[in-house]
């Protein structure tokens, strides 16, 4: 999926000669600023620190496997997404990405807006405070109750996905008497560099109106036509974990040309498009993502261009990153467990975690770097995969990596760039308990969401 998310092996020196891989050039106690949260360093005895405090005291206090996320590296990069598309467009954070309550009102408190994709999530943005107007609910088959409570809290504006989501959302907003804005999801039919499950603006899949045979043309004609609708504008995401801007140009492209061709017809200029979210970031040292204010650059210009040839107004532009904003904040601290040599192969070491907490490297074959944080060593490298405890041999954390051949149970070691699709994808496999996010900033660390007991399972399990 990124660049570097094939299974092509170690990254670093990256080399497989005769069936064999090399050791690591670099400093394996090196942090790839890269990779790894903002505030992330090692301390005078090369421990790492997150917002000035060590792993063992976290670790102490919060046990592992645990997720920490670097609050300020969260509201920097907030501010560096709003500060780079500026007053005349809006940052929605996808909330898909990772949600809770502390992250709404972050998110508030730096200016951002909230997309939201199920009524759980609804929840917890009204319940933490989020202006309804400042919510975009999205999804391919939202459920009446949702449709329901998104307009009767008056959000902002539902991403209408489907001929039929047309006309149930007009008739409910109808029958509460609202009229509610909302854009339409084309698919403009570019096939995003990333992995399958996670491209959605190809025609084989379930998201969105095709614009190439016209039907998306036709969901305008549609929805102009139902009073519980305000039609504002045209929607595109084109998929996820994508480094190359083309794509973005591309559908940037067609959308602005929807436009023409809806002012063309209806004689009105939708006011908005929104070009989703999808912006890679570093997983590994070989992943460069771009920095907000080149997309910002590279989005904007082309609208502009593309609406003066058109002779059309530039419309409001919006998008939509979730990874982007909170991937690289994290990490999540794992306890090494056991650690097996196979003789000619690798050294499998097994943490604390696994499949439960990041499911990613097993759904999407995704890379991660991975580090011993408890300490430093000089020991030689070796080659070794971090699995988890799950009974299920796909269970792998990071694929191939390097670690120092001391490596020894009881270390801590740190999975970086873990904030985006990991806690929020976690599950319950083997009765796992799902590990909690733990905030830190400025010396001080807390949870924001609690690691989950024996008793929250035992809870749901009413038979
Ligand atoms: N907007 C819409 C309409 C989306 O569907 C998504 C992601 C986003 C924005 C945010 O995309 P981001 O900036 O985070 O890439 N579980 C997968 C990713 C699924 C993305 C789903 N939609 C993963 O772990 O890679």
């Amino acid at each position: 999926m990124s660049r570097s998310a094939h299974p092509a092996g170690p990254r670093h020196a990256d080399v497989m000669t005769e069936g064999h891989y090399t050791a690591p050039a670099e400093d394996l106690n090196a942090l790839d600023e890269k990779v790894w949260a903002r505030t992330v360093t090692r301390d005078e005895h090369g421990a790492l620190t997150v917002g000035g405090i060590g792993v063992a005291r976290l670790a102490e206090e919060f046990g592992t496997p645990a997720y920490f996320l670097d609050e300020s590296d969260f509201r920097a990069r907030c501010h560096a997404w709003s500060d780079a598309f500026g007053p005349g467009a809006d940052v929605f954070y996808a909330g898909k990405a990772f949600l809770s309550r502390a992250v709404v009102r972050w998110l508030q408190e730096e200016g951002l807006n909230l997309d939201v994709c199920s009524g759980g999530e609804l929840t917890t943005a009204l319940d933490a405070g989020m202006p309804a107007a400042r919510i975009a609910f999205h999804g391919n088959n939202k459920t009446v109750d949702e449709i329901e409570r998104a307009v009767s809290a008056g959000v902002g504006r539902i991403v209408l996905d489907s001929f039929q989501e047309i006309v149930r959302v007009a008739h409910i907003a109808q029958r509460l008497g609202r009229r509610q804005p909302v854009q339409i999801r084309v698919t403009v039919g570019v096939e995003a560099h990333t992995h399958e499950f996670i491209a959605t603006a190809h025609e084989d899949q379930k998201f969105g109106i095709a614009l190439a045979d016209g039907q998306a043309a036709e969901a305008v004609r549609r929805a102009l036509t139902l009073d519980g609708l305000e039609l504002i504008g045209i929607h595109s995401h084109i998929g996820s974990q994508i480094f190359d801007m083309a794509g973005f140009e591309v559908s940037a492209r067609r959308v602005v040309q929807l436009l023409a061709e809806v002012r063309d017809e209806h004689g009105i200029e939708l006011p908005e498009i929104d070009l989703g979210g999808g912006l890679g970031i570093a997983y590994t040292s070989d992943d460069d993502p771009r920095e907000p204010h080149e997309i910002a650059k590279a989005l904007g210009d082309i609208v502009t261009r593309e609406c003066e040839a058109n002779g059309l107004a530039t419309p409001r532009i919006s998008v939509e990153p979730g990874r982007a904003i909170v991937g690289p904040t994290a990490f999540t601290l794992y306890e090494v467990g056991t650690i097996k040599p196979l003789e000619g192969l690798r050294t499998y070491v097994s943490v604390d975690g696994g499949m439960s907490d990041n499911i990613r490297t097993a759904l999407y074959d995704a890379e991660y770097s991975v580090a011993l944080v408890s300490r430093t060593s000089d020991a030689e490298p070796m080659l070794v995969r971090v699995v988890g405890k799950h009974c299920e041999s796909g269970d792998i954390v990071v694929k191939d990596a390097f670690l120092p051949s001391d490596l020894a149970p009881g270390d801590l070691i740190a999975v970086p760039a873990t904030g985006a699709y990991c806690r929020a994808m976690a599950s319950n496999y083997n009765h796992s308990l799902r590990p909690p996010v733990v905030a830190v900033r400025d010396g001080q660390a807390r949870v924001i969401v609690r690691r989950e007991t024996e008793e929250d399972l035992l809870r749901l399990d009413v038979g």
